[in-house]
């Protein structure tokens, strides 16, 4: 009989069994699900709501499960629908149902699936920052060995002005700090302790939910059990940064792609991380870019189908609401691999730098420093300047030439009465002195991207020792409720126990 069949004078059709059991998605949540059930127990022996009795036979056997289950002899059956009722079912089966029985006593599967599934993502949340941290890192020293290096910045993917190839890869670094700092917000939201809501109205036993909330390594109490219960913002929030994330990173795919191509040829991305063709036998193509790409578009589904799920759903727990974690499992594991996956590529790539300086010089991009030169040393007003360059332009390239013809472009500039020597052309049109004479806040030059440098490192040390002391913190709990645990199963008293653990 199902834990829940009291009420019901028929089994369940198998057809229904299948439809509404979550099994493969709630494994995952195995080891939070063992450890929630402690904590709560735990809680209950320390507020007088069940005997030490209770709670030593309980423990005993979702201890068991843990090893049981690392062994392979613990499996979730599909009949018991979810990871809470498989657990519940196995300390009953074990413990009798006199003790066992107790296990569910002020606490409701509603709230259990939350403490396991914040449990469970506030875990990869970090994991993730972890591997951005890791690729921001990747840019910052891509960034200090091309710090001088010229290459074509683009507007609209047209030439537009010179930069370095350091102030680009400094420029993914600050994009990902946001992303850090996103799924740190959704960590603020997630970390919260939700049970004790139990259905959706708390109860009547006089539970303790700050005991819990310590235990469990929550930063606090979920209070408002109705909205706890009912929310999966949580989820969105999360999803909302995973989705901006890999926008952020379908940039970088789409640059890769579009680099390694022959037209532009300024990378070569690494044999072991391109794949070829099964008829073209010279094809080498940017397959992980690509489906980068494509993935960014699975994440915002995930976001839009949870968005579509949560709207118009009235307050109380609502059965739809367990569609919420296939969509985040799978959101985390793309985001997870694509992170992987982009740094080992960024690392292996070939910059072509003398392939970035061919066109930086081609193509005019050094025509806004030339109307810039116009404005300072003849004192003429911009928009007049910006004629002037527009026209010199137009002639250079019915001429076949371009702006690093700087004899050419003297001849030109005569035409306009003005007289500048090929020599002073030089001076200061150079690409290379293009993007050192870039010095406002945040610009090009080699000494504005050390600065950067400097902030973005800063920035990660910082938001790496949060990172750092919120993982310490689940590591603590975890152990301190181990702790407690092991010492109330060789006998000692609970309350006082959990007590003088906390
Ligand atoms: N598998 C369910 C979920 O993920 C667990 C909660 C079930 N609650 C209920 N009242 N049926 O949402």
């Amino acid at each position: 009989m199902k834990l829940w069949g009291g009420r019901f004078s028929k089994e369940t059709a198998g057809t229904v069994d299948q439809f509404i059991e979550s099994i493969e998605v709630d494994e995952k949540m195995i080891s939070e699900d063992i450890w929630g059930s402690e904590a709560h127990v735990l809680m209950l022996g320390t507020q007088g709501i069940l005997t030490d009795e209770d709670v030593r036979n309980i423990l005993i056997w979702l201890e068991k499960a843990k090893t049981d289950y690392s062994e392979g002899k613990l499996q979730l059956k599909r009949e018991f629908e979810d990871v809470h009722m498989n657990i519940e079912s196995y300390v009953i089966n074990g413990a009798g149902p006199e003790f066992g029985g107790k296990l569910h006593t002020a606490r409701s599967r509603n709230d259990q699936v939350l403490v396991d599934s914040r449990m469970y993502v506030r875990k990869k949340i970090l994991e993730i920052q972890r591997f951005i941290f890791a690729l921001q890192n990747s840019f910052l020293e891509l960034a200090k060995i091309h710090k001088e290096t010229v290459m074509p910045g683009y507007t609209h993917t047209q030439h537009a002005q010179p930069i370095t190839v350091g102030y680009w890869a400094t420029a993914y670094a600050s994009m990902l700090s946001r992303d850090v700092r996103r799924l740190s917000h959704a960590y603020e939201i997630v970390n919260l302790n939700p049970l004790g809501s139990c259905a959706l109205a708390g109860t009547s036993f006089p539970t303790d939910r700050e005991l819990t909330t310590k235990l469990l390594g929550f930063d606090g109490v979920h209070i408002h059990s109705l909205d706890v219960i009912s929310s999966r913002d949580f989820v969105i929030e999360t999803l909302s940064a995973l989705a901006i994330m890999m926008s952020n990173l379908s940039k970088l795919a789409e640059e890769m792609v579009l680099w390694s191509t022959f037209e532009f040829r300024m990378i070569e991305l690494d044999d072991a991380y391109t794949a070829g063709s099964s008829i073209m036998p010279q094809k080498k193509n940017p397959c992980v870019a690509e489906l980068t790409r494509a993935r960014s578009g699975r994440v915002y589904g995930s976001l839009m189908q949870l968005l579509t799920i949560m709207k118009g759903l009235p307050m109380g727990y609502n059965r739809d609401l367990q569609e919420d974690k296939t969509l985040l499992w799978d959101a985390l594991e793309v985001s997870r691999q694509t992170l992987i996956v982009l740094n080992e590529m960024l690392n292996t790539m070939k910059i072509n730098s003398g392939r970035m300086l061919e066109l930086v010089n081609s193509n005019f991009s050094t025509a806004t420093e030339l109307a810039n030169y116009l404005v300072r040393e003849k004192n003429i007003p911009f928009r007049r300047c910006h004629e002037i360059v527009g026209n010199t332009v137009a002639k250079l390239i019915s001429l076949g030439k371009n702006l690093s013809d700087y004899e050419e472009v003297s001849k030109v500039l005569k035409e306009s009465d003005l007289n500048i020597s090929a020599k002073e052309l030089e001076s200061f049109l150079d690409p290379v002195k293009v993007v050192q004479s870039n010095k406002s806040l945040g610009s090009t030059s080699p000494a504005e991207i050390e600065k950067l440098i400097a902030g973005l490192e800063a920035d990660m040390q910082e938001k790496m020792g949060e990172l750092d002391a919120r993982e310490s913190k689940i590591e603590d709990a975890k152990k301190t409720t181990s702790e407690i645990v092991s010492e109330v199963l060789s006998g000692k008293e609970v309350a006082e126990t959990v007590r003088s653990n906390l």
